[in-house]
């Protein structure tokens, strides 16, 4: 962006930004291409524009590279508007490439890496202004959970995603000096994800398992999605938000691969080379809950995660998912595992009676122990000369 809020010829939507186009521009040159079109050639630029009604980063895919940074708040209602406007500040100049005002790496911005900043309000802003969207609660504690306060909790939370870990890295660096007055970080966790086919075209990336993982959400950009994560009740502040449901799941990728393939893929009810269910060809064929096969056998079986968690068998209930793929390394220990995200307009209707459902039945729990839990909200996007939060804090 200009500094006069103009679009630059730099803001542009390359495919990696591509759900979050329209509604993310506020103008200038725009080269927004389906999922079926070509890629553009490397030349096109890769920016999201930070402006729009919903903060961009949350319908743009999946980032390749993302770092989650959970704060605990020291700050009073007027201090956490201050820290608002200075982060806003510097997500318009880190979206455009350009360092942020006081910036000591400077040479760290580069453009057209698809950068977004995803900002999401806890538990201690709502006690601060008096203000909470209905049924965002923290989580109880599910039977499966083991939770570890390092990966939990917080009042604040910063999500930037790009294409490069550089430019991950300095825009955290940046947002969390500039919080320092108000705000100390209390978890960090680092995630990847590749959602780009070998030949270059957008795919449904995968999980560690080897799953394509992804497939069931609702289009972006369709009414099913607008419903599924923007809010559009509850307090005046939060309409065009969403919430955003961060757990740190531990996946067991030794005794996973001690089963057989055709084992791992009745686990989940889909296959492993495609996605498609167990009942079709094609990654998007809709499940046959009903099939069964020569034996009377339910071929998706009864504690399959993909029937446990389809909509059809959750009254309706959707939620748009995002993940991002981790490694922890402690010498020559490895953990994985997948920072599961997930968007929705109301935790306690949507989420709350999935997560229920499947710690009770999953057949996943087997190979996958969840360690970190935290809520967030996600205040609506801003406009040029707006802030992040103003409605609930200006
Ligand atoms: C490490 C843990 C998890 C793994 C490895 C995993 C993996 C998968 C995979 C491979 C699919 C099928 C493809 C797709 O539709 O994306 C799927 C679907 C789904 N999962 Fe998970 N998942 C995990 C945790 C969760 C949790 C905690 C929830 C919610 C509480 C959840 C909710 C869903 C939903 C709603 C679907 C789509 C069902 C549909 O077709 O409508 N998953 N998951």
């Amino acid at each position: 962006m200009t500094d006069a809020g103009r679009p630059s010829r730099r803001q542009l939507i390359g495919f990696a930004g591509v759900a979050a186009a329209g509604a993310a521009v506020g103008g200038g040159a725009v080269v927004a291409l389906d999922n079926d079109q070509q890629p553009p050639p490397q030349s096109v630029a890769r920016v999201i524009s930070p402006y729009g009604e919903h903060q961009p980063g949350i319908a743009a895919t999946s980032p390749q590279h993302a770092e989650l940074v959970g704060f605990r708040l020291g700050t009073d209602k007027a201090g956490l508007g201050r820290l608002m406007r200075l982060w806003t500040t510097d997500i318009v100049a880190l979206a455009d490439g350009r360092p942020a005002p006081g910036d000591t790496a400077p040479e760290l911005a580069i453009a057209n890496v698809a950068l977004t900043v995803t900002v999401g309000f806890g538990a201690r802003v709502f006690v601060l202004t008096g203000s909470k969207p209905g049924g965002l609660d923290e989580l109880p504690v599910m039977k499966h959970d083991r939770l570890e306060p390092a990966w939990s909790g917080g009042d604040l939370l910063v999500l930037v995603g790009a294409d490069d870990p550089v430019s991950v890295v300095h825009a955290v660096r940046r947002l969390v000096a500039d919080a320092q007055p108000f705000a100390t970080p209390v978890w960090r966790q680092t995630g990847f994800w590749n959602g780009t086919g070998s030949d270059g075209q957008p795919v449904t990336g995968r999980n560690l398992f080897g799953q394509v993982d992804g497939t069931g959400n609702p289009a972006v950009g369709t009414p099913e999605f607008d419903s599924t994560v923007w809010s559009t009740d509850g307090p005046d502040w939060f309409r065009g938000g969403t919430t955003l449901v961060v757990r740190r799941i531990r996946m067991n990728l030794d005794t996973w691969d001690e089963l057989t393939r055709s084992e791992q893929e009745r686990a989940i009810g889909r296959k492993l080379a495609t996605g498609a269910p167990l009942t079709g060809n094609a990654e998007h064929d809709e499940l046959d809950l009903e099939a069964r096969d020569a034996d009377g056998r339910l071929v998706i079986a009864e504690n399959a995660h993909a029937r446990l968690s389809h909509h059809s068998e959750n009254d309706g209930r959707r939620i748009f998912r995002k993940g991002l793929n981790y490694v922890q390394d402690n010498g020559p220990a490895r953990e994985s595992g997948l920072i599961f995200l997930s968007h929705q307009a109301d935790i306690a209707g949507q989420f709350l009676p999935l997560l229920a459902r499947l710690d009770a039945a999953d057949a996943l729990n087997e190979w996958t122990t969840t360690i970190g839990s935290a809520v967030f909200a996600l205040p609506p996007g801003f406009q040029p000369g707006g802030w992040l939060g103003q409605k609930l804090l200006g």
